[in-house]
């Protein structure tokens, strides 16, 4: 749904119901698929209906109020038990992202430490959904901001290279990267945007190129192997990527190719910046070694719409995110200010401005 300046938001929580846009559709459909079950929304996370880090941690909180609603018990006990079942459905459904295992730990923390009735749990858990939402578009808004403080101050207006998609669409709102694109446009810094068209499921040609073109931001599409040429011949001046999941460390895991371009982009001399909420930061790993990394289904590769691509009797390898080393990042964008990798731990405290 767009508000009057195209903002794009990818999640309404309205009339006891969560309508999700249909990622899968952009560009060509505009539509919205309406969910009431907690069973449908890991679904339409597992499908990509919903994606982004934030935006499945926003939706996977829903996911849980939509099962704790259908609990019907009024021992606590019980209740529990049940709701740890809507959380296990809801973790398997995408293990890269930590936003998703943030937002649904900190559902199941409102429920276990409220010793209210199980209606007033229920009630809680609402609230709880709809406050990670509504801070979640407060953050990428602060993101974006920040992200103007530390882009090249040179030339005045820049062109900034993304991969996939870490727009409003993957968020509640505003976006991480596509937030500080956002902001650098408004405050009349930015001259273009090249988005890598993000093989195989195309992220960056279809959903970063359509919300470009919603709020009138000049975006070129390239295919991912042109990036590296593009930077040889000065055409980019920035990288600004979002993150699935960040290591204590910095190493950053975000969609598959994002390592290639900030190889290219430190052999080429170009600022590359990881912009993303704490949420993404996963303390708990130490480096990036340790960030699961999805496999999806082979046909996201040899198949486009009805064509088969490639001949039979080829195997296929289809790893959805890789992880980018903290010494090719230049800084990590949060809303608490911009960090050094090194410094991601003087990230919990917000920056003096
Ligand atoms: O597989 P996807 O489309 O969910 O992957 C999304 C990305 O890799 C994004 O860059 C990341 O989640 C950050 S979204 C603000």
């Amino acid at each position: 749904m767009t508000n009057s300046q195209n903002q794009v938001y990818p999640i309404i929580w309205h009339d006891d119901t969560v309508s999700l846009i249909d990622q899968t559709r952009l560009p060509n459909e505009y539509a919205f698929v309406e969910i009431h079950r907690s069973e449908d929304m890991a679904w339409a996370i597992k499908t990509m209906i919903v994606r982004g880090a934030p935006a499945i941690g926003v939706a996977a909180a829903y996911g849980i109020y939509l099962g704790a609603r259908e609990i019907e018990t009024s021992n606590h006990q019980e209740f529990l038990q049940r709701l740890e079942q809507v959380a296990q459905l809801l973790r398997s459904t995408r293990p890269t992202a930590v936003n998703l295992f943030w937002a649904i730990s900190r559902m199941m923390k409102t429920a276990y430490e409220n010793l209210g009735s199980v209606a007033e749990l229920k009630q809680n858990l609402l609230e709880t959904a709809q406050a990670i939402h509504a801070e979640d578009l407060q953050t990428c808004q602060a993101i974006g901001d920040n992200g103007l403080a530390v882009l090249p101050k040179n030339p005045e207006k820049l062109t900034i290279l993304t991969h996939c998609n870490a727009g409003a669409l993957a968020t509640a709102g505003y976006g991480t990267a596509l937030g500080v694109v956002r902001s650098a446009w408004r405050e009349g810094r930015l001259a273009r945007v090249f988005a890598d068209e993000t093989r195989p499921r195309l992220q960056g040609a279809k959903l970063t190129a359509w919300e470009c073109v919603q709020e009138g931001i000049p975006v070129t599409v390239i295919t991912d192997n042109m990036a590296a040429h593009c930077m040889k011949q000065g055409l980019i001046h920035a990288v600004v990527v979002g993150a699935d999941r960040i290591a204590a460390n910095g190493d950053t895991a975000n969609k598959i190719g994002t390592y290639s371009v900030a190889i290219a982009a430190k052999a080429h001399n170009i600022p590359f910046f990881v912009a993303a909420p704490l949420s993404t930061v996963d303390f708990a790993l130490s480096d990036g070694s340790q960030i699961p990394i999805e496999e999806r289904n082979p046909a996201e590769i040899y198949q486009v719409g009805d064509t088969i691509l490639t001949p039979s009797g080829v195997d296929f390898y289809n790893p959805a995110f890789d992880v980018t080393p903290a010494e090719l990042i230049t800084a990590i964008i949060t809303e608490n200010g911009a960090f050094a990798p090194s410094d991601l731990a003087k990230s919990q405290v917000k920056q003096a401005v």
